[in-house]
């Protein structure tokens, strides 16, 4: 989107993993960060191993990915059916890999305040067990899904990496101590890894079902029902949204990335700040272009327990260390996104 720079930097590396192809291990590969990553190494030429238990992910999402690829990128993917919470799993899934994408643990600020003790044991027991097996297994690299959350309520804007306040969900903690123990496991056992702390990202095979849905494709899998949109709050509680794509070359990167970017966390979104109620229209607008109309106004009600008001990336660091280029602003993304929401919501 920026500059040409960066991009030759998420070029050449893509050139370069697919003339020598490596093995990742992507945990959380039945999701929907996971599978998008998944589809993009596959289509790049790469073994993939995954790990996944289901608990939110689903085999429809590895089909779709299946039906992406052609036969001979799919045979170059070998499945786990297990869970980050057993030891014995993540070393199975760590054996020979050379770059680990951890992405495995239970999303969701409310589903954790409803449920602190099952998030708790993916997000902090999953995460300790990944970074035992991937340091026994001395892996090239270790990157691992953090999160925006982790600002808490620290006031600034927009977030820079260094300044953050207190945690304001058991979710908020989880990441955080993940964290905590990644640089743990860098000054103890020079095993540096580097997380990413995702802010609200969207795409194609994110889930518009259950209590705990995000925002993009639960508002448009309920217009194109026809159903109501409901907004927490005001609607001018706004969110730096990150369509897929751009995390998935945010992965790539640092996963390939030079030691002296390691032991380090980097905020990966486009900068930019949407509120729900711009949000609401845009969809609106976006969805009919393709062929929806949707006439209901949003109904509003009450703020969401543990829900930061704003949130917005200073994305300098990522940009510099790694040569993020985020190609896709929230439009962008949307439009790229809305003609697979059409065809699947539906
Ligand atoms: N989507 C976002 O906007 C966002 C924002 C910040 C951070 N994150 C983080 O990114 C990662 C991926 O999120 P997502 O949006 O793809 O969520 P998702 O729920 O679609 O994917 C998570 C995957 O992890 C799997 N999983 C959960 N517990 C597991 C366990 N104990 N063992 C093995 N697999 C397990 C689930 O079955 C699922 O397939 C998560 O760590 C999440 O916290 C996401």
């Amino acid at each position: 989107m920026k500059n040409t720079m960066t991009t030759t930097m998420y070029g050449t590396v893509k050139k370069q993993i697919k003339s020598e192809p490596k093995i990742w291990l992507i945990t959380g590969v039945a999701g929907f960060i996971g599978s998008n990553l998944l589809e993009t190494l596959l289509l790049l030429d790469q073994r993939v191993v995954g790990l996944d238990n289901f608990a939110t992910g689903f085999q429809y999402n590895l089909d779709e990915v299946q039906a992406l690829v052609s036969n001979k990128q799919w045979q170059r993917f070998k499945f786990i059916e297990g869970d980050i919470r057993n030891l014995d799993d993540c070393k199975t899934a760590c054996n020979n890999v050379d770059y680990v994408i951890h992405q495995a643990a239970l999303g969701s600020v409310p589903r954790s305040i409803a449920d602190p003790i099952n998030t708790n044991g993916a997000n902090i027991d999953g995460f300790l067990n990944m970074l035992v097996a991937a340091r026994d297994a001395k892996v090239t690299s270790f990157t691992y899904a953090a999160s925006s959350s982790t600002y808490g309520d620290h006031p600034a804007l927009p977030k820079v990496e260094e300044n953050i306040g207190n945690p304001l969900s058991p979710y908020a903690v989880t990441k955080y101590v993940n964290e905590l123990y990644a640089d743990v496991f860098a000054r103890t056992y020079g095993f540096k890894t580097i997380g990413l702390r995702y802010f609200n990202i969207f795409g194609k095979r994110q889930t518009p079902d259950g209590a705990y849905a995000a925002v993009i494709p639960k508002w448009t899998a309920a217009m194109i029902a026809g159903d109501d949109v409901f907004i927490n709050g005001d609607g001018d509680t706004s969110r730096d949204f990150n369509f897929i794509e751009n995390a998935v070359q945010a992965n790539i990167l640092a996963a390939t990335a030079k030691d002296n970017a390691k032991n380090e966390v980097y905020n990966v979104a486009v900068g930019g700040r949407t509120t729900l109620n711009t949000l609401f229209i845009e969809l609106k607008e976006k969805l009919s272009h393709n062929g929806v109309r949707y006439l209901k106004e949003p109904i509003y009600r009450d703020f969401r327990e543990g829900d930061v008001r704003h949130s917005q990336a200073d994305i300098n660091k990522i940009e510099n260390a790694l040569g993020y280029d985020p190609q896709f602003n929230i439009i962008q993304g949307i439009e790229k996104a809305m003609p697979w929401y059409v065809k699947f919501l539906a």
